[in-house]
Order: C-alpha cells, then sequence, then structure tokens
C-alpha cells in the first residue's frame, strides 16, 4: 500500500479507529492535517431514518461512567494522531459544550499549550430553542499545529457591500472604488529620504519606496494626493482578497439548513467548513486524515480540492454511503481509492447492529431499503420495476435456523404489499422453512431462502 511512505491510492477504512491508527504507523504513513468530529459526549443516540428508502444510519454518543471514560477513551486516540501527524501538521478538534473544556485540557496536555492555535467558533445555526438557558448555536473547533513551523494559508472573507460602502469611499475617473494607506515608512527602505512632489515624509519617517517606484507607481495612476499634496497609496476594492478570515464562523449554516448537500447523516458538516479548513492548513497532495469519518465530508472536500485523503469510521453503513458519495463525485474505487475492512465473515456480521447487518444485506443485494413507516411490516427491502417486473420484497434475519413461522409471517406481509416474489436472507434455515417454502410455492407466491455465506461467497445471483 505504502510507497516510499507515500499512499498510493486514498484509503477507506472501516473499524474502530484505535486500531486502525496503529496500522497506518505501522506503514510509515505521515499526514499533514487531520479534522475529527468525534461523538461530543452528548448522551444521546443519533438516529435518522432517511428519505424515500428509510435506512437506518446511526450512531451512539453514549457513555457509562461519564466524562473522565469519555476523555480517556479519545485521549489514547489523540495520542496516535499526534504520532501521525508530520511536524509541519495541523489537527482540527470539532467538538461542542458538552466537553469542550475537558478537552481543550486534554489536548494542551499531548500538543503542548502553546500549540493551540484557536479556538473557533462555529455557528451551525441561528437560534435554538433551549428552555431556560441561552439557545445553544455554536460548535468549538480547537485548532492545534504540532509545531511552529506549519502549513499556513490566509483564508480571506469577501467583503460586504456595507463594508465596501464605508471603507472605499473614494471613486477613481474609472469607477472604480478605492481606499488609500500612508506612503511614508518608520525605517528607511535604501535612500528613501527625498522630496516627491514638493513634499518630504513627516519629520522622522521616510517614504516607503525609492524614487524610481514612487515615479513608477505614479505613471499607474496607483498614488492619490490629499488636498494638501501628501500621496497616499490606492488600493482597489476590486483588488483586495477581503476580510482576513477570523476565529469566529458565522457565515456557514449547518447541513440542515443547506438541502442540497443532505445525505441524511446524523451530525453531518457542511462542505463549507471543511473547505475552509484544508485551504487554510493543507496545500495540493497533501494527505489528509478524518479519523470520524461520518458519511465522508472530509473526504469530498479533499477529493475535490486535490488533496489525497485517508477516512475510518466504525460504521459499515457509513463506509458505504462514503462510497456513493464518491462514486457521484467520479473516484472510481479501486482505481482512486481502496475500502479495507468491511465485513467478510459470518462471525463479523453475527456482531454487527441490527440496523448495521440489514443495511449491509440491502446493500450487498443491491436492493432499496424500505419505506419503515408505510404498511409493509416485515418488509426490509424490494426490487423496483428497474430489476424484476414483478413486485419483489426482502426480509433480513440475523439469526441461524430461521424457521416455518418466518416464512408464514413473510408470506403474509408480502400479501399485504402486493408483491409477487420475496427472498429471505439469514444465516441459516431449518427443513420446516424450505417445505413452507415449497407449500407458498403452490400457490403461486416465489420466495427464495439466501443464507448469508452465499452473499458473502457472491453466489446469490439476483
Ligand atoms: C459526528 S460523526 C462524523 C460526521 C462527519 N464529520 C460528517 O461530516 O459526516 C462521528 C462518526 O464517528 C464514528 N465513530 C464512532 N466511534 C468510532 C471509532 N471508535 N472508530 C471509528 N469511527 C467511530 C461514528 O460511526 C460516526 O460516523
Amino acid at each position: 500500500m505504502t510507497k516510499n511512505n507515500q499512499l498510493n491510492k486514498n484509503l477507506l477504512i472501516c473499524g474502530d479507529n484505535l486500531k486502525a491508527l496503529d496500522d497506518l504507523k505501522k506503514k510509515g504513513i505521515k499526514v499533514d492535517l487531520i479534522y475529527l468530529d468525534p461523538p461530543f459526549f452528548s448522551n444521546r443516540h443519533y438516529e435518522v431514518v432517511w428519505g424515500d428508502e428509510a435506512e437506518v444510519r446511526s450512531f451512539k454518543d453514549r457513555w457509562a461512567g461519564g466524562i473522565n471514560v469519555y476523555i480517556e477513551w479519545i485521549r489514547e486516540r489523540v495520542i496516535k494522531m499526534y504520532d501521525l501527524l508530520k511536524d509541519t501538521g495541523s489537527l482540527y478538534f470539532h467538538c461542542d459544550w458538552h466537553a469542550s473544556h475537558y478537552l481543550k485540557v486534554m489536548m494542551d496536555s499531548i500538543f503542548g499549550i502553546n500549540n493551540i492555535m484557536n479556538e473557533i467558533i462555529w455557528q451551525r445555526t441561528k437560534s435554538h430553542n433551549d428552555p431556560k438557558q441561552y439557545g445553544r448555536i455554536h460548535d468549538s473547533i480547537l485548532f492545534y499545529t504540532k509545531s511552529k513551523t506549519y502549513t499556513w494559508n490566509q483564508q480571506y472573507l469577501p467583503y460586504d457591500e456595507e463594508y465596501i460602502k464605508k471603507a472605499f469611499r473614494y471613486v477613481a475617473e474609472n469607477g472604480r472604488k478605492y481606499q488609500t494607506q500612508p506612503l511614508h515608512a518608520s525605517k528607511p527602505g535604501g535612500d528613501t529620504h527625498y522630496k516627491w512632489k514638493g513634499q518630504y515624509p513627516p519629520i522622522g519617517r521616510y517614504w516607503a519606496f525609492s524614487k524610481e517606484n514612487m515615479k513608477k507607481m505614479d505613471e499607474e495612476g496607483r498614488i492619490a494626493y490629499s488636498k494638501k499634496g501628501t500621496p497616499r497609496y490606492k488600493i482597489y476594492a476590486d483588488e483586495s482578497k477581503g476580510r482576513i478570515l477570523q476565529d469566529m464562523w458565522i457565515d456557514i449554516p449547518g447541513v440542515h439548513l443547506m438541502g442540497k448537500e443532505r445525505l441524511g447523516f446524523p451530525t453531518q458538516k457542511p462542505e463549507a467548513l471543511l473547505e475552509r479548513i484544508v485551504k487554510a492548513s493543507s496545500n495540493k497532495e497533501n494527505l489528509i486524515l478524518d479519523p470520524f469519518c461520518g458519511c465522508g465530508t472530509a473526504m469530498a472536500v479533499a477529493k475535490k480540492l486535490g488533496r489525497r485523503w485517508i477516512g475510518i469510521d466504525i460504521s459499515p453503513t457509513a463506509i458505504f454511503l462514503i462510497e456513493q458519495r464518491l462514486k457521484k463525485l467520479g473516484a472510481r474505487k479501486s482505481k482512486e481509492f481502496d475500502t479495507i475492512g468491511m465485513p467478510t465473515t459470518l462471525s463479523e456480521l453475527k456482531a454487527l447492529e441490527p440496523f448495521e447487518f440489514q443495511n449491509w444485506v440491502i446493500n450487498e443485494m443491491k436492493a432499496k431499503h424500505s419505506k419503515k413507516f408505510v404498511s409493509d411490516m416485515g418488509i426490509d427491502g424490494y426490487y423496483d420495476k428497474t430489476i424484476f417486473t414483478d413486485p419483489t420484497g426482502i426480509q433480513v434475519k440475523q439469526s441461524e435456523k430461521v424457521g416455518r413461522n418466518v416464512v408464514d409471517n413473510f408470506e403474509t406481509a408480502l400479501k399485504r404489499g402486493e408483491y409477487e416474489k420475496g427472498f429471505i436472507v439469514a444465516f441459516s434455515f431449518t427443513r420446516g422453512a424450505h417445505e413452507e417454502v415449497a407449500r407458498v410455492k403452490g400457490k403461486g407466491l416465489d420466495i427464495k431462502l439466501v443464507r448469508v455465506e452465499d452473499l458473502l461467497l457472491g453466489k446469490v445471483k439476483i
């Protein structure tokens, strides 16, 4: 995978980042930028049942044992991230009021108290109704660098109309708006104490440019003169980069307000937020790591901005979603990126959370996720007419020895949903289940029993 400490391809890793970070270290990988957006110690179980397909996307942020358990859990991971970071690298830790104060102390102990560059306030929404307290509308992003020599590209915000009106008060003959700044300096830059158009610089000061350069600038129309004839340098509004970005980011709304980007992943972050971070703290071809990558916002932004990337997430559903997101951006799996760590054995599949297992099966079967809250109880997935002309339903059971009663219940569910075919996917089936399938076939209903093992081995022909 690595050549001269370089990644040949971008990498999507499904698994606990505690181990994945170790594996990256063993491979000698070093990264330029880390963005992490872990569970926030919010004591919630985030679950979103999304869109037409009603796929459950979920993760837990519950910590038995309280804040100390959470901080230790994240500390051991951040230590590994610190190890992977190049000396010129930066790390952005996305958190919120639940634990930001504990996290800062923990982070200072790893990076050094002088290596926090900013606590960025990101206002993710305009208002929030939190009874009997002020509305909680911001997240915090702790920005640390590994040393004082770090990659930094100054970011700017465009001027707004009001600012331009106030700050660029003058209008040149060609209609361009400008402001002026003094042309004198406190230190001589060579022979810079001379008379310019009848004026010497103010007492104790020098002109900022040589006579030759002043002449050139004057010919180019870059010098304005006050009523008293004092020369000043012209800065045009349309040439200015904008306002230097500060540590309060109030111009990027959360994803819930930006329908277009929304993938239905709980806690998805906006691309504009990641773009800002990636542009400020990395250059083209640099390697970016997101060890809690969720639905892959950092990966999508890295791809768009020409950076290389590694994403890690423990949820196979999240990894599958990222693959789809990257595909839409034209990133081809196995050419541009590899995915590793997805469940490949029966015991790994048995250990998945039930919703993860169900999503895995429906995705492997290349079917659609059922609309949960409609009347088709017992149908977890289905094929539409692009695959089968007959309406076809799927039921998923994360169990062994699925028996006659399951087939019976599925028969009822299929009839209720007016399906004509069906698949039951499980680890194994009893003889009774097979007999029941033969019985319903006699009644014109086609049910197929699919073993997870066959699905894993690619033996299932749809
Ligand atoms: C807040 S979400 C990240 C959202 C992401 N920034 C985005 O824009 O989509 C946190 C993610 O961390 C993942 N996660 C939690 N514990 C993990 C672990 N130990 N290793 C890897 N990923 C983990 C969860 O599955 C979840 O997808």
